[in-house]
């Protein structure tokens, strides 16, 4: 991150309740151009929701969400769509099309929805393929594959495009040590070389902190507490030393 900070990403008094459950209590949080955001909490305390609502696919019941300094929430689906160009999305369950192949699933942003020729499209999505350690995977189906490399597919897929934006929902849960070192190391390089904006949820707090310049923790439906990692570490407020000193002791397993 350099210069003056701007803000891509702006998140302000959501609220989201599904039934009786209220998810979001009014959250609050910012985001830079330019920066790797990792957002920490429970298992339930809203944070794939939350990437839910920054794509626009859950609409929060009041509150606005600027990307790019437009708010999203009242756009119907024509203008989402634009909004997605600019969005990358790796979900936490890999959410790939079964009968295609590993090619097509990754090609599938730029040509189904740009409509780009196969002679473009082709070397671009192979080398998305290499850069998440795939490569001459293409021809497989996500049936013949093991959950870490689906997730792995999901993520070439979402940087098929170079969105501004890239939001990773747990993109390194189930994954071994070294391909866990391997998407770490390119959410950096992405964010260093290309300058993307990541915003990335994870429950291992090696990851986020080899990953991110600021870290957001979620509790009870709001942002307790946003900050460097070193501020969070030395934070005094009870409840983000024991979510953070647990996460430490336990080395990243689930909460
Ligand atoms: N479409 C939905 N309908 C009803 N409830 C939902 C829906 N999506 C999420 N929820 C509920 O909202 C809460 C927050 O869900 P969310 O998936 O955001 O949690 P999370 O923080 O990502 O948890 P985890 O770390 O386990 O992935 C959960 O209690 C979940 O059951
Ligand atoms: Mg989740």
């Amino acid at each position: 991150m350099s210069g003056v900070a701007q803000v891509i990403i702006a998140i302000q008094g959501v609220y989201k309740a599904f039934g009786a459950q209220e998810v979001h209590k009014g959250v609050e949080l910012q985001i830079y151009r330019g920066e790797v955001m990792t957002i920490l909490g429970g298992s339930g305390s809203g944070k794939s929701v939350l990437l839910k609502e920054v794509v626009g696919l859950v609409k929060p019941d009041s509150g606005s969400i600027l990307l790019f300094g437009e708010d999203i929430v009242p756009l119907d689906e024509k203008g989402l769509f634009q909004v997605r160009q600019k969005v990358g999305v790796v979900f936490q369950s890999a959410a790939l099309f079964d009968s295609l192949s590993v090619f097509e699933n990754v090609a599938y942003p730029l040509t189904e929805v740009r409509g780009r020729s196969s002679v473009e499209v082709r070397p671009r999505v192979l080398e998305r393929l290499r850069w998440v350690g795939l490569g001459g995977a293409e021809g497989k189906f996500p049936s013949e594959l093991s959950g870490g490399m689906q997730k792995r597919v999901g993520l070439a897929r979402a940087m098929v495009l170079d969105p501004e934006v890239i939001l990773f929902d747990e993109p390194t849960t189930g994954l071994d040590p070294s391909n866990v070192r391997n998407i770490n190391e390119l959410i950096l390089r992405l964010n260093q070389e290309q300058g993307t904006t990541a915003v990335v949820v994870t429950h291992d707090i090696a990851s986020a902190e080899a990953v991110s310049h600021r870290w957001a923790l979620l509790k009870e439906g709001r942002v307790e507490s946003v900050g460097s990692p070193d501020e969070l570490k030395r934070s005094t407020n009870p409840y983000v030393r024991r979510f953070i000193e647990g996460r430490l002791s336990e080395e990243g397993g689930e909460s």
